[in-house]
């Protein structure tokens, strides 16, 4: 009987290993330290980190509770979107990871936007953080969409 057992728990870690996940629901992705599923609120140090690196770089232009411009889905006078929410009510959250960190480094796209890039002045720790940090901003409902179209992404 304690074998079974035994083999049923093995054979849960090797399913949740396939997941890429470590046992707690942590994951690194693509090498930054943010945490998926049931962890994403639970490393302070790390939410402190990104929320400092959102209030000194970030929150002149997304807001300090990141909800973004009022009008944020409405090009300016000089065709630029302005900044749009991070806190979950925008659209943020239909981007993995690696494509939220890469608007982070490298800002617009081609150029043609005000988001300003990031790589070489912030660490890929930082930009982690941050996105840790305005994640845990989101809604239950909203991180568990995202998370689900992560898990199928794979
Ligand atoms: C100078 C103003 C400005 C600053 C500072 C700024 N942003 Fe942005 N950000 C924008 C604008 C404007 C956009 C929309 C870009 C576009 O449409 O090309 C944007 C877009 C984004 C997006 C994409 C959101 C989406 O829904 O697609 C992310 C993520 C983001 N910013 C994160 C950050 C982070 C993190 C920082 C701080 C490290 C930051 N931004 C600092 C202006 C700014």
């Amino acid at each position: 009987m304690r074998g079974t057992i035994a083999m049923v728990v093995l054979g849960l870690l090797a399913l949740a290993g396939c997941q890429g996940e470590n046992g707690d629901g942590t994951a690194l992705r693509g090498g930054l330290p943010v945490p998926e599923g049931v962890a994403r609120k639970a490393d302070p140090a790390l939410l402190a980190q990104g929320e400092q690196v959102y209030r000194q770089h970030c929150a002149n232009c997304h807001g300090a509770d990141a909800s973004g411009a009022p009008d944020w889905r409405k090009r300016d006078a000089d065709g630029f979107f302005p900044p749009p929410p991070l806190n979950g009510s925008g659209h943020a959250w239909h981007h993995s990871t690696e494509v939220l960190a890469g608007l982070i480094r490298d800002g617009s796209p081609d150029g043609k936007g005000r988001m300003p890039a990031w790589r070489g002045r912030l660490s890929e720790q930082e930009i982690g953080a941050v996105i840790a940090w305005f994640q845990s901003l989101w809604p239950q409902q909203v991180y568990d969409a995202w998370y689900e179209m992560q898990q199928r992404g794979r």
